[in-house]
């Protein structure tokens, strides 16, 4: 469902190259909850951007439903990100002047979904992930843990089948961040979306089905 093949990515900063990721082949089947781990700098953000197309790959290439998206056009790119990709970031990234009920519907109204249609999926949404109180709040009238919660229901707006996820539990307190590890694992089992973590949290290594160890931009190990 989702492939990497001779996956690299050299960032040139002026004289200096720096190889992120080297020939990495992996795939990831449907429903696989994986997580990335390795030390800083070892390519776990580069390689969960290639996979989310929002960064291009130097070689190689990202297959996604049998797609390769090297041979995409950019527009055929915005679209399959938008239905076919959720990311969740460390640092949340929600719209500070929109309510949280706002910030879900935004991808939705980008898919041109009708009103009434997204009225109904935030909703949903704001349930399913334990907010149906909080549409009309603002992210600075949230915490973080509840801020994140709104991340990963706009992640799923579009019920895209791939969700990304760079250090999702990285601001949270240990206690917060192990309710949104629940969160990830119950959509992962209930809605068998494929979710790839990167992470330094040992808890979601332990409920992943699968770890990618990256070391210098290359697989070290791949456990399970
Ligand atoms: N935009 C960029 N420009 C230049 N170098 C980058 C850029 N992004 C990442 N790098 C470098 O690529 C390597 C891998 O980075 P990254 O994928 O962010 O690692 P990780 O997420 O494992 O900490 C690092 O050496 C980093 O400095
Ligand atoms: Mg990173």
């Amino acid at each position: 469902m989702i492939e990497a093949i001779k996956l690299s990515k050299t960032y040139n900063l002026g004289e200096t190259r720096v190889h992120a990721l080297k020939e990495v082949n992996r795939s990831i089947a449907r429903g696989e909850f994986v997580a990335i781990t390795g030390p800083s700098g070892s390519g776990k953000s580069t390689l969960l951007h290639l996979f989310g197309c929002i960064e291009q790959p130097t070689t190689g290439s990202v297959v996604i439903d049998g797609q390769d998206t090297s041979k995409m056009s950019q527009r055929a790119l915005t679209k399959l990100r938008l239905h076919k990709i959720g990311f969740v970031f460390q640092h949340f990234y929600l719209l500070p002047t929109l309510t949280a009920y706002e910030n879900i519907e935004l991808p939705m109204k980008e898919a041109g979904m009708r009103r009434n249609e997204r009225r109904d999926r935030v909703s949903e949404l704001l349930s399913a992930v334990g907010l149906i109180d909080r549409g009309r709040h603002r992210p600075n009238q949230l915490s973080g843990g509840e801020q994140q919660r709104v991340a990963i229901a706009r992640a799923l707006a579009n019920d895209p089948p791939i969700i990304l996820a760079d250090e999702p539990t990285g601001e949270l307190d240990t206690s917060t961040g192990s309710d949104i590890v629940d969160l990830l694992t119950g959509i992962n089992q209930k809605y068998d979306k494929t979710i790839i973590v990167v992470s330094h949290d040992p808890e979601i290594a332990r409920r992943a089905e699968r770890i990618i160890e990256l070391r210098d931009g290359k697989i070290v190990n791949a456990l399970y």
